[in-house]
C-alpha cells in the first residue's frame, strides 16, 4: 500500500511543494504569518474530516495521528497579534475520506508532510532570526513524534493485506488530499501576496 502511495502522487507533490515555495517564499515575518494562514486554512478541514472519516481503532491507529492544526495555531499566536483567518475549503471540495483505503490514503499526505518540515525549519529560523522553535514548531512538530508517528502508520498499514482496487482508492484520496492543500493555499496566497518573488519555473 506505502508503495502505491509513493509511486502515486509524485506528481502532486511536487505541485504542492511549487504553490508553497519552501522555504524561498518566506522572507519575513508577515511571510510566515501568511504562509502559516494558508497552512491552517487547508490543514483543518482536513483533519477534521480525516479524524471521523473511518474507524480508526480497527487498524489500531489513533484518529488524530499525526495532527498539528493546533501547532499551526500557536505558531499564528506567537507571530501576529491578530492573526488573520484565511479561508478553507467548502465541505464539498474536501475529498471523500471514508472507507479504509480512502482514510489512508489522506493519511499519508498529512502524517508523511512532517517529513519535509524539518528541512525548512532551519532555513526559515535563520533567515527571520528566530530562536529554534518559535513560529516553526509546525515545521518541525515540535513536542510531537513524527518519526514514530510515520512508523506506527506503516506498520498499521502494512499489518493489513489491500487489494488492488483499494491500493487505487487509497492513491485517489492521497491524490485529491494533496490538491486540495495546493488549490486552498494558492487561493491565500493570491489573497494575500508574500513579499518574495515566486521562483521561476
Ligand atoms: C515546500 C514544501 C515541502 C517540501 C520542501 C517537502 C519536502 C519533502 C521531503 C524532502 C520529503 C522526503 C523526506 C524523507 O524521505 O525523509 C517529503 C516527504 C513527504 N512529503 Fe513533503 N514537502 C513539502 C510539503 C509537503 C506537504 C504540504 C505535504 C502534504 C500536503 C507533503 C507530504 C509529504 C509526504 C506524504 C511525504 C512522504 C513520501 C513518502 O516517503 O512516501 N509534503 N517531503
Amino acid at each position: 500500500m506505502l508503495a502505491a502511495l509513493r509511486a502515486g502522487t509524485p506528481e502532486h507533490h511536487h505541485a504542492v511543494e511549487r504553490v508553497l515555495d519552501l522555504p524561498g517564499r518566506v522572507r519575513d515575518r508577515r511571510d510566515l504569518v501568511i504562509v502559516l494562514d494558508a497552512m491552517l486554512a487547508a490543514w483543518q478541514p482536513v483533519e477534521e474530516r480525516l479524524a471521523t472519516a473511518y474507524d480508526w481503532g480497527r487498524l489500531g491507529l489513533d484518529p488524530r495521528l499525526g495532527a498539528a492544526a493546533d501547532l499551526l495555531r500557536a505558531d499564528l499566536a506567537l507571530l501576529a497579534d491578530d492573526p488573520p483567518a484565511g479561508r478553507g475549503p467548502a465541505p464539498g471540495d474536501l475529498p471523500a475520506l471514508g472507507g479504509a483505503a480512502a482514510a489512508v490514503g489522506g493519511r499519508y499526505v498529512l502524517v508523511g508532510s512532517a517529513l519535509g518540515g524539518r528541512v525548512i525549519a532551519p532555513v526559515i529560523e535563520r533567515r527571520l532570526g528566530l530562536p529554534e522553535g518559535r513560529g516553526t514548531g509546525f515545521f518541525r512538530r515540535a513536542g510531537r513524534t513524527p518519526d514514530a508517528d510515520w512508523r506506527a502508520f506503516r506498520t498499521a498499514v502494512d499489518r493489513r493485506a489491500w487489494s488492488a482496487p483499494e491500493r487505487a482508492e487509497a492513491v485517489r484520496a492521497a491524490r485529491e488530499t494533496f490538491a486540495v492543500i495546493a488549490r486552498t493555499a494558492a487561493a491565500a496566497f493570491a489573497a494575500r501576496p508574500t513579499t518574495a518573488r515566486p521562483r521561476a519555473r
